[in-house]
């Protein structure tokens, strides 16, 4: 409830939308109250005496009030509607923010669906909740209190037998809510269900194609989704069983109010058209405690929807800049690792052990280790997407706590070991960072990355729209677009991780050849991430991973002499029996 109290409190930046739709109400509610009034003079004063002017006049002014109710109907909702949307549209745009803010650590544990289901389906049901039910219930308590009011001052015994309806009425409803909250609940877990295998199998089309599971998933569909119609059926039973009763309640009422009434207008205690008033104000008070039973089960979604999407709204950020964070814009290129320890959020074993290591300026760096050693997240932590668990990490004697994120980041380009591109033309692709850059300089890292040719080759060059992920494009092709792109930014330190790996060996070492002049010219320090000795043996200087620790440091040369592990993985790679008797 807390969560949705919170909910309220976005109104206050729709407070006008809020205050119209609750004048609409009002208003409404107003002229509600009003008709049977008009019915009643009309009978009294008009037919009674038989006089038609009354009769007329009377007619006129129901027309004129079923007009008003109409204008006043429309605006609460249209501005009630509008209100809903400008809270959908603030908890979007609130959750997106945060999603893009949050830690890595926070993505590498929340499922991607989850955190859509929350952006999209979640916050549907809270709009729905500001649009209609929280209408519906301040709507039902203003007339019920505008009736009950009216009622006794008109006919207070009579209004004592109506009002019993409103207690006899919320047992019905509460031991119905009661009774079938379970079966709400269902709904939406199956159809989150439903829509959850939608998504894989959207995501993983190619693999379930490539495994032939189609039936398979087809079944599973299907299931899920006759599950769903079968819930929702017991629930509009659920809702057949009960109705009735609180509909025999209203005529059983009806028939009293008759009865008792009847007697008093004989008795001439009570005009006939009070009593035919009286009897039209009965549907009102029937029709809010409807509503409020309706609401109900959509405030207690609503209620955990609410929860859900503000428990990422208050997740914590783990990485954020210190108090006096300084601006990373000078590098001399002095890099230390003191003492690093790493261990990822949730595992048991460190990922990094007393890694220590310090780079002169310019130094071309590689790191090579066996899958899984801790390669990459050696560089991971250098851009702080986590923040050291033992030691530090320094660059120019400066921790890399003390740096704001932004330009630090902006300052270290990486080219991730898994390509990930958008939607968008390869242009658009590569400019990522630096949108506003010339076509020329995305032509020029293109060159570097040795794509242009094959970008030229398209039909529409650089306007060639590359799908979702990168669809139409080879793993390779993906990784050099990946390479052009990290070029172009402001980088002082440049990382490559694996970032040729699905390239051909030639082409790769092409690459490298070019990327190496460029990383000794323009960077400060560069480092380049590989599991192939060949391509990185040119490298100032090598760090060797193994299992998380710094095995050995040194070049090719120095390694081959003194490392035992460095000469195994060259053997293995290259199957050359004199290398390895060297070491
Ligand atoms: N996000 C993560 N959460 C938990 N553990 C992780 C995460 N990323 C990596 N690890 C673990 O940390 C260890 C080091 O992973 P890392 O990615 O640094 O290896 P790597 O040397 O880059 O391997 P590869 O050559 O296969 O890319 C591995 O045991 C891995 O399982
Ligand atoms: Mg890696």
């Amino acid at each position: 409830m807390n969560a949705l109290k919170r909910v309220i409190k976005i109104l206050r930046s729709y407070l006008w939308l809020a205050v119209g739709a609750t004048i609409s109400l009002l208003l409404l509610t107003g002229a509600n109250a009003l008709t049977p009034q008009l019915f009643r003079r009309g009978i009294d004063e008009g037919i009674a005496q038989k006089n038609l002017d009354v009769v007329l006049a009377t007619g006129a002014m129901m027309v004129g009030v079923a007009i008003a109710r109409g204008l006043f109907n429309f605006g609460q909702s249209y501005w009630a509607e509008s209100v809903s949307q400008g809270v959908a549209y603030t908890l979007r745009a609130q959750v997106f923010r945060k999603i893009e803010t949050l830690s890595f650590s926070y993505h590498d544990q929340a499922q991607t669906s989850q955190l859509l289901t929350r952006i999209t389906s979640d916050i549907e049901q809270i709009r729905t909740f500001v649009g209609t039910s929280l209408l519906q219930v301040v709507s039902a308590i203003a007339t019920l209190t505008t009736i009950a009011t009216i009622l006794l001052i008109m006919n207070w015994q009579l209004a004592l037998i109506s009002l019993t309806a409103i207690p006899l009425a919320g047992v019905l409803l509460y031991r119905f809510f009661g009774q079938n909250r379970p079966l709400f609940a269902q709904v939406q877990q199956k159809l989150g269900d439903l829509n959850e295998v939608l998504r894989e199998n959207l995501l993983g089309v190619r693999v379930v194609k490539a495994f032939a599971r189609e039936p398979v998933e087809l079944q599973r569909y299907t299931q899920m989704n006759s599950s769903l119609v079968s819930v929702y059926l017991k629930t509009l039973t659920a809702i057949r069983n009960t109705f009735p009763f609180i509909f025999l309640l209203s005529n059983l009422i009806t028939i009293t109010v008759i009865g008792y009434g009847g007697a008093q207008v004989i008795d001439n205690t009570f005009t006939l058209g009070e009593l035919v008033a009286f009897n039209a104000y009965l549907l009102f008070i029937v029709q809010p405690v409807l509503l409020i039973g309706f609401a109900a089960p959509v405030i207690a979604q609503a209620a955990a929807s609410a929860e859900r999407v503000y428990e990422i709204i208050d997740a914590p950020i783990e990485i954020i800049n210190r108090p006096n964070a300084a601006s990373f814009n000078r590098c001399g290129g002095r890099i230390t690792f003191e003492n690093v320890s790493f261990r990822y959020p949730g595992a048991t074993e460190p990922a990094l052990e007393n890694v220590s290591f310090e780079t002169k300026p310019h130094e071309l760096i590689a790191i090579l280790g066996m899958t899984g050693s801790g390669k990459s997240t050696v560089v991971n932590l250098l851009q702080r997407f986590y923040d050291v668990s033992e030691g530090a990490i320094r660059i120019d004697g400066r921790d890399v706590r003390d740096f704001e994120l932004e330009s630090l980041r902006s300052h270290i380009g990486i080219v991730f070991q898994e390509t990930t591109l958008f939607s968008g033309t390869i242009q658009e692709n590569i400019a990522y960072a630096k949108p506003n850059s010339s076509l020329a300089e995305v032509i020029a890292v293109a060159k570097t990355a040795h794509i242009h040719e094959f970008v030229e080759g398209l039909p529409a060059g650089y306007d060639t729209v590359v799908g979702e992920r990168g669809v139409g494009l080879s793993g390779g092709q993906k990784q050099r677009i990946a390479i052009a792109r990290t070029l172009l930014t402001d980088y002082k330190i440049l990382i490559l991780d694996d970032s040729t790996s699905a390239v051909d060996a030639q082409t790769a070492a092409q690459i490298q050849s070019d990327l190496d002049r460029i990383m000794r010219e323009r960077t400060c320090n560069a480092f380049v991430i590989a599991q192939r000795i060949s391509t990185i043996q040119s490298a100032d200087r090598i760090l060797l991973i193994h299992e998380g620790k710094l095995a050995a440091q040194g070049t090719h040369q120095e390694l081959m002499r003194t490392s035992v592990l460095y000469g195994a993985i060259l053997e293995s790679q290259m199957k050359q029996p004199a290398l390895a008797a060297v070491s």
